[in-house]
């Protein structure tokens, strides 16, 4: 497989050929993923809940989020990279915004990045994409801004909110982002919005009718205890296999059923009796 670039999901979109874009967060996840044949491999500040425990992604720091992203580069081969610019590490200047883009790029790995919200953050975009680095937006339900936004809930809903989703999209566009996440956003919305858009949309909870689909890795996976939002579709029920398998060696190791003797070294008979001797 060749290695999947900007271009290539411009190409994508023209072909009308959807494109999958998953979170990783460590060197198995991006292993796995990459064997599976993603296109797009997003470093979500969503690891701040699904592998460092924070209770939101506001906590997540720039140094704890490009220790994963180093992780992640070890274990991808062809998929495109995507860091995701933690809440505080962008929005305060274009100068901050680029300086912590081009850590995510230099240190990271990273092909490019992503940032949240079209307002101030579509300038922060325009500043970070003049320096070079490809940015990919974020709007609807912005995770890292939810108290404004009035919780975890779907945006769009109202005409208003369908016009400032719109207007976001816009923004982003314009400040020359290759490629819009829309999050939690009315299909019905997301698809008028679609039309005046010429760059590729990446959906989680907009709907079947963007140019690709993105989720959590550990929503996906069925990893995840937290909060499952309604555009988690699980395929598997990892936890339940995980929690199995390690009660397994609980129960083993305390009946001392394990270790084997296939577990075990060996000793040649010689040598132990001289070690006995
Ligand atoms: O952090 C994340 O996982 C994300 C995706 C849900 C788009 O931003
Ligand atoms: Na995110």
């Amino acid at each position: 497989r060749k290695p999947v670039t900007v271009s290539k999901l411009a190409q994508m979109r023209h072909d009308r050929q959807p494109i999958v874009m998953v979170t990783a967060y460590d060197y198995p996840s991006a292993q796995i993923v990459d064997a599976a044949g993603v296109d797009v491999v997003l470093v979500g500040d969503s690891g701040a809940m699904t592998v460092l425990g924070y209770p939101s992604t506001v906590p997540v720091s720039l140094d704890e989020m490009l220790m994963l992203t180093k992780a992640v580069r070890r274990g991808l081969t062809t998929p495109l990279m995507v860091g995701d610019l933690p809440f505080g590490s962008y929005e305060v200047s274009d100068e901050q915004a680029v300086q912590t883009a081009m850590r995510f790029v230099k240190e990271g790995g990273c092909d490019v990045v992503k940032l949240e919200g079209g307002g101030q953050s579509a300038e922060r975009a325009r500043a970070i994409v003049r320096a070079g680095i490809p940015v990919m937006g974020h709007v609807g339900l912005t995770p890292q801004t939810a108290t404004a936004l009035g919780g975890f809930r779907a945006q769009g809903v109202t005409a208003e909110s369908a016009r400032e989703v719109l207007a976001d999209a816009l923004r982003l566009q314009d400040a020359g982002c290759f490629a819009i996440v829309f999050e939690a956003v009315p299909a019905e919305v997301t698809d008028v919005i679609l039309r005046q858009l010429h760059i590729p949309v990446i959906g989680i909870g907009a709907g079947p009718g963007t140019d690709g689909q993105v989720l959590v890795y550990h929503d996906l996976l069925g990893i995840f205890d937290g909060f499952k939002p309604k555009f988690a579709k699980r395929w598997g029920e990892l936890r339940k296999t995980m929690i199995e398998a390690t009660s397994h060696y609980v129960n083993e190791v305390r009946v001392r059923a394990f270790p084997g003797p296939e577990h075990c070294y060996g000793i040649k008979p010689a040598e132990f009796e001289r070690f006995t001797a």
